[in-house]
């Protein structure tokens, strides 16, 4: 039986890339409580299946709720175009059909006729994301004008993880794939790092990439759409606490992740150990 009294909102990804969507959430939504889930033990995701990613996902939805969580967001594109339409579809409504569960690549993509001037955008991401084909799915319902283009980028989640994306090695990395996608379509004037993990690439994939190219990183947009989801649903909001806290576990040893996450969060963490399965 799931706890039904009010909690924290649940924020969950792979590893520590929902991090820099739960910082601009923070930000934007300061007063409510936060519960992160980093799956690091089990990361990354973006070359796992199908069938991995939404066993691997619906477990730590299911924890998440169980530690009192009413609103769980996937800050993983990974998650988000693997797994989500299938717990929405058929986990939620055995679960508990009043909880909700949603995902980023949505909230990224619904403004993009504002952003792009050619019409032509580039998708940076895993190959997991890439070979779902979500994003341009998504695009062309709403925008059927806008011509996409994928990369896949195997090696980014790795660098982040490993701490080695600020360090030279990374150069190598991250010019490949820009040039990869621009070569692909000259017109892009639009790249959207669709991965979590990638804003702390940013640097250099802005040293990579050409003036003109605008650069999208989730975490605003994110965040901005959740403000506007809690306002058009007041029951679900007032179902989320409102303490300011945020609470951190991690599937994997909760010093490594403290030492990590402040390469994401810059501020002082207490994290706990959990298991999945
Ligand atoms: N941060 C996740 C995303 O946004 C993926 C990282 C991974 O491969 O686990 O896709």
């Amino acid at each position: 039986m799931l706890p039904q009294k009010p909690g924290p909102i649940g924020i969950f990804d792979s590893g520590y890339g929902g991090l820099t969507i739960l910082k601009k959430i923070k930000e934007i939504l300061p007063d409510y409580d936060y519960l992160y889930l980093g799956d690091n033990a089990r990361t990354p995701y973006g070359t796992r299946s199908f069938e991995i990613v939404y066993k691997f996902t619906l477990q730590a939805v299911e924890r998440l709720f169980q530690e009192g969580c009413h609103l769980v967001i996937l800050a993983c594109n990974t998650a988000s175009a693997k797994a989500l339409r299938s717990i929405q579809r058929h986990n939620l409504p055995s679960l508990d059909p009043d909880r909700r569960v949603l995902g980023v690549i949505h909230p990224t993509i619904e403004n993009l006729d504002q952003i792009t001037q050619s019409k032509h955008i580039g998708i940076l991401a895993t190959p997991g994301t890439v070979l779902s084909q979500s994003y341009p799915l998504e695009i062309a319902k709403l925008f059927p004008e806008i011509q996409v283009t994928s990369e896949a980028c195997p090696m980014w989640v790795p660098l982040v993880e490993y701490r080695e994306a600020d360090k030279e090695g990374a150069d190598y990395f991250v010019k490949q794939h820009i040039n990869n996608i621009l070569n692909q379509d000259w017109q892009i004037d639009t790249l959207i790092l669709g991965c979590t993990h990638y804003p702390i690439l940013l640097p250099k994939i802005k040293r990579y990439s050409p003036d003109y190219i605008q650069i999208i990183s989730q975490g605003e947009y994110v965040a901005n759409s959740l403000k506007d989801y809690l306002t058009r649903h007041p029951k679900m909001e007032a179902k989320c606490t409102k303490g300011g806290s945020c609470t951190y576990y991690t599937t994997e040893c909760p010093e490594k992740f403290m030492e990590s996450a402040s390469l994401f969060l810059n501020e002082e963490i207490v994290v706990k150990p959990i298991t999945l399965d």
